[in-house]
């Protein structure tokens, strides 16, 4: 899996584009069942969604997409890969999607009354673009839910992967620079970003939201990080065989000493649910 990418000559976006059409299927079998789990509390931050129109942006496999259907929304999911767009109308026939990138979409001004992103922004190559085109096709007064990971610090699979890279990795990283996602998580910083695209003052709110990932076995997260993390998946694909094994070995170790709970492997997964209305 090492040629996996060629990642000479690729800009940010096109390396993100390119990865999340090879994985998108590795994707819905993986990491999607952690993500699929915070679609509620998304929604949750919305008012009725009955007859109203959403759009979920980087909607991926359409899981977000699919909840919003079943709470009563005429629901448009957009992304920019064409294969996570074929996964999501198998998904959710009943919604209608397009391919798109998040900072030129395909609608016209004020089509919205939501809009939702299920762990997008952090995988845009422009997130302050993309909010101002979000806001462009809000109505006015309607709101923007979505999700961000939270600091790693906080969020053990982060954290488990992280120090088993710093300690075992012997490649430089491959990922090309992207933006920095550190006023995401900045609340002082978003509200100007937020305000600047559009959205009005003092209406963004951000809550931490704690979700358990009961594994299968010690290996879980190393797998799902290997076979379908665009990011870290890439430098674990760009390793040798024995750097990427000991890298498997020390996850698998953190794992079970600190994160078993009478046998049980669980790992707290946390993420931010912000929301934010439209001037
Ligand atoms: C981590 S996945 C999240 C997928 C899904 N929302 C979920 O709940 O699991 C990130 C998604 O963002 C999409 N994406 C990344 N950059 C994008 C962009 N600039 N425009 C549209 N979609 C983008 C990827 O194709 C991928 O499907």
């Amino acid at each position: 899996m090492n040629d996996f990418f060629s990642f000479e000559l690729q800009s940010f976006a096109e390396f993100e584009r390119h990865g999340w059409e090879k994985l998108s299927s590795a994707y819905d079998g993986s990491w999607g069942h952690v993500t699929s789990a915070f679609a509620p509390a998304i929604l949750n931050a919305l008012p009725d969604l009955e007859g109203l129109r959403l759009m979920d942006v980087a909607t991926g496999p359409g899981y977000a997409a699919r909840l919003a259907l079943q709470r009563g929304a005429k629901v448009t999911g957009v992304d920019f890969s064409a294969n996570m767009i074929a996964s999501a109308r198998q998904n959710v026939p009943k919604a209608q999607f397009e391919i798109a990138d998040v900072k030129s979409l395909p609608f016209n001004d004020g089509e919205f009354d939501f809009a939702i992103s299920n762990f997008g922004f952090q995988h845009f190559d422009d997130p302050a673009a993309a909010f101002r085109e979000i806001a462009r096709v809000l109505k006015p007064h309607g709101m923007l839910s979505f999700t961000v990971w939270a600091e790693s610090a906080r969020n053990a699979a982060s954290l488990i992967l992280e120090q088993a890279l710093d300690r075992f990795a012997q490649e430089p990283n491959c990922v090309p620079e992207g933006p920095s996602y550190d006023f995401l998580l900045n609340m002082e910083q978003l509200h100007r970003i937020l305000q600047q695209a559009g959205f009005a003052a003092k209406t963004t709110k951000s809550c931490l939201h704690v979700i358990p990932w009961r594994l299968r076995d010690e290996d879980e997260l190393f797998r799902a990080e290997y076979t379908s993390s665009v990011r870290s998946g890439a430098r674990l694909r760009h390793e040798g065989e024995t750097a990427r094994e000991r890298i498997r070995e020390a996850m698998a170790k953190d794992i079970r000493n600190h994160y078993n709970e009478d046998g049980k492997l669980i790992i707290p997964m946390a993420a931010y649910i912000i929301s934010v209305r439209k001037a």
